[in-house]
């Protein structure tokens, strides 16, 4: 496995070695292994934004309404259809995965008025955590990292943890939250686009996710929220906007929420957020979610084997769990100056990856845009960064993002 002309041969025989070419690669030379949180632009992109331009909504002007004021249900519809197993009138793409979250929530929550206890994980990703915390502290309720029983309301947790690269069981999770009479929100911004889910099948009620990671939609591109239809007449969300009312341009007195998805929508969507949307889930959906997570298992397994050989001497250590089945794309590897190592990879190794508190680096293969030798010579710049002390040559962090 670590041999170049191995991950040559990889991709090679790589069936979604072509999705490459539909990325705009600006620098060929530049080892982007960090599209778990932000995905690669695909160039498509750019031509349907500047016709959504230049023939809706600068020809058409208000009338282009007519055809956009659904979009969020459609355009919801493709990422459940590509990506999460969920059938149509399920789904929204809408606002951003934090507004969704705290809507589900609050959401849950209310259905179960008489149990005063949330469910989260310390490892779980900040907003989660500090939006819970928020509506704990709003309606006296207690937050916390114990076990389920007949006082708990809501579980929440990441589908795959940011930090380790841990994946949950949703299936099982979400069951064992339903026998204690509790919802589950699943928050699955690190899973969607490179895990296969199965949300009809698995029988989950509520997730949210965002659409710049794997998803490829560009930075702020506008996420979803999922609402299985067996929960939609018993949530209301706390936001009762007009794109909820039932006669939506009947503008009139009091609020008359409508059946229905767009009975959890609170306002206009982003037309030119969700074309980048469509655009990149439309390649998902071509390419295949079982295409996508094997590339995602088989270029992990490659990073732990080039971790193992390389970089566990010089005092790596792996945190993401080594069975393929419990990882997605990304893995997470602690060093005791894991901030410098990366920082320096940015600056002196044309790496990118990304340094997350206290230790660790993950890096990511996003399955459509990244190929095995990109992994492999990635790899092979940290090692030699760490060789030859040249990361310990990097100053402050040059920036407030890490
Ligand atoms: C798991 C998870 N949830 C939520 C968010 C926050 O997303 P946003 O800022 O789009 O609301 C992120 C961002 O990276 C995330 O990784």
């Amino acid at each position: 496995m670590t041999s170049r002309s191995m991950a040559l041969q990889l991709d090679t025989k790589d069936p979604l070695a072509k999705y490459r070419d539909e990325f705009m690669i600006v620098d060929q030379a530049l080892c982007y292994l960090d599209g778990n949180s932000l995905g690669r632009m695909p160039t498509e992109t750019a031509n349907v934004v500047d016709q959504y331009l230049r023939t809706e909504w600068a020809t058409k002007l208000v009338s282009g309404w007519s055809d956009w004021i659904d979009e969020a249900q459609s355009v919801g519809d493709l990422i459940g259809r590509a990506s999460l197993g969920a059938a149509a009138g399920q789904m929204l793409c809408v606002d951003t995965t934090s507004m969704n979250f705290y809507q589900l929530c609050c959401a849950a929550v209310d259905a179960r008025p008489d149990r005063k206890t949330v469910i989260t994980d310390t490892a779980n990703f900040p907003t989660d955590r500090y939006i819970l915390e928020g509506i704990c502290k709003q309606r006296g309720l207690k937050l916390v990292v114990e076990v389920l029983n007949d006082d708990v309301a809501l579980v929440s947790l990441s589908v795959i943890q940011y930090r380790s690269g841990v994946l949950h069981d949703v299936a099982k999770l979400t069951q064992l939250a339903r026998d204690a009479g509790a919802l589950f929100v699943w928050d699955a911004s690190h899973a969607v686009g490179v895990v296969p889910m199965q949300y009809d099948r698995d029988n989950i009620d509520l997730a949210v996710g965002c659409t710049y990671k794997y998803g490829n939609s560009g930075p702020g591109s506008p996420a979803w929220l999922y609402v299985s239809h067996r929960m939609q007449s018993e949530l209301q969300v706390p936001i009762q906007g007009w794109f909820a009312q039932n006669d939506q341009f009947a503008m009139a007195q009091g609020f008359d929420r409508t059946t229905g998805m767009r009975g959890f929508q609170v306002a206009s969507p982003s037309i030119i957020g969700m074309r980048c949307v469509t655009t990149a889930f439309s390649m998902i959906e071509r390419a295949g979610l079982s295409a996508i997570a094997q590339k995602a298992a088989q270029g992990t397994e490659l990073m732990l084997a080039l971790h193992d050989a390389w970089l566990a001497p010089l005092g790596f250590s792996v945190v993401t769990p080594r069975d393929s089945k419990r990882r997605g794309g990304h893995i997470s590897v602690r060093h005791h100056d894991a901030q410098k190592v990366s920082e320096a990879m940015r600056i002196f190794g044309n790496v990118i990856g990304d340094f997350r508190q206290p230790d660790c680096i993950r890096l990511a293969i996003s399955p459509l845009p990244t190929s095995y030798v990109e992994v492999f010579d990635g790899f092979e710049r940290i090692r030699d960064l760490v060789v030859t002390k040249k990361y310990l040559e990097v100053g402050e962090a040059s920036s407030r993002v890490t």
